[in-house]
């Protein structure tokens, strides 16, 4: 585990793997073993990803990111959130959260671990069932 280090101003950015830069951001993070094996699998690039990413207000230090793609029945899933260890309990994934739901409001379903549950279940999620040590969890 690395040291904390203070996150400062988040700038959300939004934006797919066809955008320009978007693997100059994330190239880093797609394919990381230690990232797979907090996510329980790995960070593929799909085309129908659309991305939110954490960065520095300079856009230089990514915190963290998170995605959203379709899934069945007309729902979204949400997937792919991961923030640095350095940067986390600092409220990143939150304001990830709040972009990606603000973008994709409706029917929603997820995988989730123990560290993201609290934030589903807070904002009204339920428990769906369970996949190995993750939970599904649902949105209206
Ligand atoms: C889950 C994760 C994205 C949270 O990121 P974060 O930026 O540290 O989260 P935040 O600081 O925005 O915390 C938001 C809330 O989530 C919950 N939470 C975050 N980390 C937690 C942890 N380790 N254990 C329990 N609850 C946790 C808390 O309710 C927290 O609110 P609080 O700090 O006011 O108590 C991050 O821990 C991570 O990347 N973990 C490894 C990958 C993972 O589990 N991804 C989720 C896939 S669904």
């Amino acid at each position: 585990m690395s040291d904390t280090k203070h996150v400062g101003k988040v700038t959300v950015r939004v934006l797919t793997n066809r955008a320009q830069g978007f693997y100059a951001l994330m190239g880093p993070y797609l394919s990381r073993r230690a990232i797979a094996a907090d996510l329980g699998g790995t960070l593929w690039d799909d085309d129908d990803k659309t991305w939110f990413v954490a960065t520095s207000a300079d856009r230089k230090t990514v915190y963290g990111f998170c995605a959203a793609r379709p899934a069945a029945r007309g729902r979204t899933a949400y997937l792919s959130a991961y923030v640095l260890p350095a940067y986390r309990r600092q409220g990143v994934y939150r304001q990830l959260w709040d972009a990606r739901r603000e973008r994709f409001p409706g029917p929603a379903q997820a995988t989730c671990t123990e560290a993201s549950l609290p934030l589903f279940l807070a904002a009204g999620w339920t428990v769906s069932g369970q996949r190995g040590v993750y939970r599904r969890v649902v949105a209206p």
